[in-house]
């Protein structure tokens, strides 16, 4: 195990100002229910709820019997509030134009968009696929389904036109909003033309509507409508109905590493109580005065809770960025918290290793003063990726909050509070209140303070999906069955000498060396914890003596020469803070990793270059050249792409 010992307290005035604090661990474990009945009563319901939980493992519905609609609860109420001229969103472009919009504004916006999808026969209960660029009509899109009940399926703009095929297909889908394009490193990037080739395989699509942002050709064809043609002249009054508690919100995919899509569903009364009580506790939001940017794409569940549902629903003001880190330069995104002042941010591992390998001097060059909480998610953060985000970005100032939780559990499930806990490198820390996380053995047996196992949820929680779209046999299998009555999300962790956990990634990426089991992540962190790696990816390789052998990837710091040299520095240094058995067979020094479109590095290809395979199914990374990149480098390894 990595012996961490640095530890950051909270700033005193955030903990004294704190929105919640340390008792509410205790009001949850001494009722439950009656916490997250106090959560949902946060939000506006047009009819309370008469039964809290009905569980029928694996199923469950919450908050049964209440009515509320979700788009009222993110806009409309605000407005009522005397709020409309709050900003919800400054919105800027790749290329630097801007856009302000303000919660009036998305009143009007997202009731003309109700009314369009209602002339164009969307009707509750219908699916719609969204498949657009980070523009302002994106979140309307969402909210304007929301409101008339209908159940968006978005589905992330780098996806190719088969992902899209398959998703739109597996949801039938009536409608598609797409865009002609978006922003992305300097240059439009076409849209529509992948909508057109999906479709044409797609007999449940009616229409699709077109958001004209870029300006650049497309061709149109009889399903086609342009968004500024139908919506713009839409009323701008549009009454919310009151839709079910379990009344289904969203579909969004997930696509694990290998196997076809899981429709994962979100229902609706459920959903919107953990994400706004999540969103207010773990960032600890202060709405007339914070700027929050989370820096996701929606077509992410990070986007969708964090971008979308949860800020607006407790009346935020977010930044929303449309491009990438780089364009057009590798300051952008200081230079956006810089301008609008931002005070929270969130952001994943992959991205902030991607900046320590930039160098330090690029956020330097810009005034992040402003800054008071930081956010990671999707992937373990390296104790030393944590210490760098919390040195360069956050002035040595700001509470670093790991967050752990995935598609599946809609909300965020484990991390530190920023008002109460002492954050501690590399840690998610605790299950938040409501929240009945354990490690269990292989026996389903709780394991003591310093053991490590499964990550398993004892009790249904709010946010929880309800299915897989039209596979409840398959949801039970997945996250079911593999521990008797407990959901299994298919993440190692441990839980050190205090009692807090550490989550160690997926349990397939876990490496059996002479009978230890080792995960990647620790040894990844080992690396990373040299000052001349930024980014490391291991994999166990087969071997004919320990059964898997320890093969790392690793991408080196700024100007930083790799060698012979270096990479011995780097076993040892592996194996004086691991231990022996952790020390890598092998060490590439390598320009990049391959990673999926949304950061996660794919140890599976590692693997099959590691055991010189031939390659696998490459067509969920990012850039498939990453491969015979990575494959020329190596003298071992051979790629067939
Ligand atoms: C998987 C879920 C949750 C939004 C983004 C990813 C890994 C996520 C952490 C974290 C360690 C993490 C897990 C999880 N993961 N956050 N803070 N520490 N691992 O959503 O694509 O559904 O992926 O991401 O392995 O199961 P997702």
């Amino acid at each position: 195990m990595l012996h961490e010992t640095r530890r950051f307290p909270p700033p005193a005035e955030l903990a004294a100002d704190a929105n919640v604090k340390a008792d509410a661990y205790d009001e949850a474990a001494t009722d439950r229910l009656g916490f997250w009945e106090r959560a949902a009563d946060r939000l506006d319901w047009t009819q309370r709820w008469d039964t809290t939980l009905e569980w029928n493992p694996p199923f469950a519905k919450w908050f049964i019997g209440g009515k509320l609609n979700v788009a009222y609860n993110c806009v409309d109420r605000h407005v009522e509030a005397g709020r409309g001229d709050k900003i919800a969103y400054y919105w800027e472009g790749e290329p630097g134009d801007t856009r302000e919009i303000t919660y009036g504004d998305l009143l009007t916006e997202v009731s003309k968009a109700a009314n369009a999808l209602t002339e164009l026969g969307v009707g509750k209960g219908d699916r719609v696929a969204i498949y657009m660029p980070m523009i302002p009509e994106l979140p309307i899109a969402m909210l304007a389904c929301a409101r008339i009940g209908a159940i968006h399926s978005v589905v992330f703009g780098g996806f190719s036109a088969d992902a899209l095929r398959g998703r739109i297909n597996d949801g039938t889908a009536k409608l598609v909003i797409t865009a002609d394009g978006g922003y992305r490193r300097g240059a439009p990037n076409a849209l529509k033309p992948t909508v057109d080739e999906a479709v044409v395989d797609c007999p449940s699509i009616e229409k699709v509507l077109v958001v004209r942002r870029t300006g650049q050709e497309v061709d149109t064809h009889d399903r086609d409508v342009w968004w500024h043609e139908i919506v713009d002249r839409q009323s701008e009054v549009h009454k919310p109905e009151p839709h079910d508690a379990e009344d289904p919100l969203f579909i969004l995919y997930t696509s694990g590493t290998t196997a076809k899509p899981k429709g994962i569903l979100h229902t609706t009364g459920g959903y919107l109580t953990q994400v706004a009580w999540t969103h207010n506790a773990v960032f600890d939001l202060k709405p007339d005065t914070d700027v929050y940017w989370c820096s996701a794409d929606i077509g992410w569940v990070t986007g969708h809770s964090y971008i979308v549902y949860g800020p607006l629903a407790n009346g935020a003001t977010s930044v929303m960025y449309e491009g990438t880190p780089d364009s057009p330069h590798r300051g952008r995104w200081w230079e956006v918290i810089q301008k609008y002042g931002v005070t929270i941010f969130y952001t994943a591992p992959t991205a902030i290793r991607t900046f320590m390998k930039w160098g330090q001097d690029i956020p330097a060059q810009f005034d992040l003063s402003s800054l008071r909480i930081l956010g990671s998610v999707g992937e373990p953060i390296n104790p030393e990726a944590y210490v760098w985000y919390r040195e360069h970005i956050g002035g040595d100032r700001c509470p670093v909050v790991d967050t752990w939780w995935q598609t599946e559990t809609g909300s965020i499930m484990i991390s530190p509070l920023p008002g109460v806990a002492e954050g501690k490198p590399g840690a998610a820390m605790r299950p938040l209140p409501g929240i009945t996380a354990d490690v269990v053995d292989d026996q389903a047996v709780s394991v003591p303070n310093g053991g490590g196992g499964f990550l398993v949820i004892r009790e249904p929680w709010p946010s929880m999906l309800r299915t897989i779209w039209g596979d409840d046999e398959r949801y039970k299998d997945t996250y079911w069955s593999r521990f008797e009555g407990m959901y299994f999300p298919g993440d190692g962790a441990k839980r050190d000498e205090d009692g807090d956990l550490w989550l160690l990634g997926r349990v397939d990426d876990v490496m059996l060396v002479s009978g230890h089991n080792i995960s990647t992540t620790e040894v990844e962190s080992a690396l990373v914890s040299h000052p001349k790696v930024a980014e490391a990816a291991v994999v166990g390789a087969l071997d004919p003596v320990t059964g898997q052998a320890i093969v790392a990837f690793t991408i080196l710091r700024g100007d930083v020469e790799g060698g012979d040299e270096l990479v011995k520095e780097l076993r040892d240094h592996v194996a004086k803070t691991l231990g022996p058995i952790a020390k890598p067979r092998q060490i590439h020094v390598v320009a990049e990793l391959p990673k999926t479109r949304s950061g996660k590095i794919m140890r599976r290809l590692l693997r099959d270059i590691a055991d010189n395979r031939s390659l696998g199914d490459v067509s969920t990374l990012t850039d498939s050249s990453v491969m015979q990149l990575i494959a020329a480098q190596l003298p071992t390894a051979k790629s067939e792409d």
